[in-house]
């Protein structure tokens, strides 16, 4: 996935495929309009700014809250959404190109969300695409959407404690060879000054080195644990991940080392760390012997889980908005309060 091609700096027209489309500055943007957005994410207010414009959303792996949320987000800000759902139901069956679905696909909407089973291949869709294609998943590669909303999370949950993410201990655990979340989490992570990350994976599972070394060469420390209880000492957050069995052998799925929790009350009382600010990217496997995170833990109130769900609707406006060239300003023109009540 390292050698992937390189997109230019995320913003007007332009793709999003990979979290190295940051930098420091134009993160810090991102942020706040993501913040910005977050009466209309909340159904507090009704925006139209998007009315006409269309989104495709084409989904080759199975999904609940990244589809939801991108669509829920397009359709927030007055736009429309198109659905195609696994290969059964595209031409892709018939053998069909990612080239030619890409190009025929992007003559019809305005910004493309992809999910893609193989690394790479969201890229590939942005390369034949005539509109701006958003990466919602690729294979083990990436994640960005995700890791946005995570680490939008991850600063606001350290605020609360009067911290930032500069300096911050971060034990992240679980499939992190597979896991995408992680890979996209640590390279963005990496914008930020003097993070350490202090990482616990099962055998088999370890972060691919391309991501670890990202992370060094930009100036952060990665620790590898050779326990959950090594990894959670000293840390302020834990990010945990799932066993993406659906990539590997059945053999490595089925091994005795990815059975039993990776993540337990029992264990944040050992490492003196149940005041940790709890993230995971969900979905959570609850399973029995699944390796995740145990339900125990749901009462602390360093469980941000459901927060960083919630964020994903504001992140991914952002993301649209980004994309296509509107501003705040424009948004703030096009958006009034709501007439009808469901939630406050
Ligand atoms: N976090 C995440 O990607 O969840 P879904 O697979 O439900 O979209």
């Amino acid at each position: 996935m390292n050698d992937s091609p390189k997109f230019p700096k995320f913003g007007p027209g332009q793709h999003l495929i990979s979290v190295d489309q940051f930098d420091k500055e134009n993160l810090r943007e991102f942020f706040t309009m993501a913040q910005a957005l977050r009466p209309i994410a909340e159904r507090k207010q009704i925006c139209t700014v998007l009315d006409g414009a269309v989104l495709c959303s084409l989904f080759f792996e199975p999904s609940t809250r990244t589809r939801l949320s991108f669509e829920s987000a397009f359709l927030r800000l007055g736009g429309e959404v198109e659905t195609t759902t696994g290969f059964t139901f595209s031409s892709m069956a018939k053998g069909e190109s990612i080239a030619d679905t890409s190009r025929v696909v992007s003559g019809y909407t305005d910004v493309l969300v992809v999910r893609h089973p193989d690394a790479g291949s969201v890229a590939e869709f942005a390369q034949h695409s005539v509109v701006p294609v958003l990466n919602a998943g690729d294979g083990s590669g990436e994640h960005p959407s995700q890791a946005l909303l995570d680490v939008f999370t991850m600063e606001a949950e350290m605020e609360k404690k009067g911290r930032t993410i500069d300096g911050c201990t971060i034990a992240v655990m679980g499939d992190l060879k597979y896991g995408r979340t992680v890979h996209s989490l640590m390279k963005l992570m990496s914008l930020y000054d003097n993070v350490t990350f202090q990482l616990y994976a099962p055998p088999s599972l370890e972060l691919p080195h391309y991501v670890s070394e990202y992370a060094t060469q930009s100036g952060s420390r990665v620790i590898e644990c050779s326990h959950q209880i090594e990894a959670l000492s000293g840390s302020d957050i834990v990010y945990a991940t799932r066993v993406q069995r659906e990539r590997m052998t059945e053999e490595i799925a089925k091994s005795k080392e990815l059975q039993g929790c990776l993540l337990n009350r029992a264990m944040l009382e050992e490492a003196n760390a149940l005041d940790i600010i709890i993230c995971h990217p969900l979905p959570r496997d609850s399973r029995p012997d699944s390796f995740d995170l145990a339900t125990d833990v749901d009462d602390l109130p360093g469980l941000s889980i459901f927060r960083q769900t919630d964020n994903g609707v504001l992140v991914r406006m952002a993301m649209f908005l980004t994309t296509m060239g509107v501003s705040m300003d424009i948004v703030a023109a096009k958006t009034k309060a709501k007439p009808w009540k469901v939630t406050d």
